[in-house]
């Protein structure tokens, strides 16, 4: 099975992608996390992509399209995935199209996480992820049980992201209304597109994709 998670950015796409890659072993495709280690680690893609994140704005369909194409070549034809924050232009999604269709693999679902705008903002700045395993958390909604400890690998150091602020938010939201919602029409089309609530809890949105992913 192959999906999209989609929505705007705080929508919780990150959350929900690493709860199924937990519950239903699928891996999760994240190009914001794929360029933030690119990033870090100081490669060619990194040094172009910084200062664009930074800004909130798009990187360039070549450079995403391709670190897909090599994530998905580095998978078993079984693995089902999560594409989450990919795609995000019309054409990474005809380029979506052509890395599947070159690997025997189809799109099972598009998810769209319907979520109120006011609430991202406060989404986004109270989020924090451990610095060991990645695991995601946040000021209000989501601390871990033992403060200070991550809950999943009981790591002490815990980071935030540089765009995580409130001028860039919104920057990466006029980026999403202006260049991404416009393609759920091509999946609409196609009768792919399941809609959930994504200001419902982070468990009972996970239980509500759960079900599209089960009929
Ligand atoms: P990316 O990393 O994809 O960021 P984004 O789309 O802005 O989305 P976020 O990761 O901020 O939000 P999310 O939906 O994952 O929310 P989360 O689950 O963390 O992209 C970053 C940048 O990289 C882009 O701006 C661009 O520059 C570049 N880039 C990436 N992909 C690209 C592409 N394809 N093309 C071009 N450029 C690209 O949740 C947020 C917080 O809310 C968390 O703290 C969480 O705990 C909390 N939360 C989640 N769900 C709930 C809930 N139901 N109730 C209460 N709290 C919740
Ligand atoms: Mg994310
Ligand atoms: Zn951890």
């Amino acid at each position: 099975m192959n999906i999209i998670l989609l929505g705007p950015p705080g929508a919780g796409k990150g959350t929900q992608a690493q709860r199924l890659v937990g519950e239903r072993g699928m891996v999760q495709l994240s190009t914001g996390d794929m360029l933030r280690a690119a990033v870090k680690a100081g490669t060619p893609i990194g040094l172009k992509a910084k200062a664009v994140m930074e800004a909130g704005e798009l990187v360039s369909d070549e450079i995403v399209s391709g670190i897909i194409g090599e994530a998905l070549d580095g998978l078993q034809a079984e693995t089902g995935v999560i594409f989450d924050g990919y795609p995000r232009t019309a054409a990474q999604a005809e380029s979506l199209d052509a890395l599947l269709a070159d690997r025997g693999r189809a799109l099972d679902h598009v998810i769209e996480l319907e979520v109120d705008e006011d609430a991202l903002v406060e989404r986004i700045t109270g989020r924090f992820t451990c610095a060991t395993c990645g695991e995601g958390y946040h000021d209000r909604f989501k601390q871990p049980a033992t403060a200070g400890e991550c809950d999943k690998c009981h790591g002490h150091e815990f980071k935030r992201r540089p765009d995580d602020n409130e001028e860039t938010v919104r920057t990466r939201m006029a980026e999403y209304r202006a260049k991404t919602a416009p393609i759920l029409p091509i999946y609409d089309a196609r009768d792919i597109v399941s809609r959930v609530d994504g200001m419902a809890d982070i468990a009972e949105v996970t239980d509500a994709i759960e079900a599209i992913l089960d009929r």
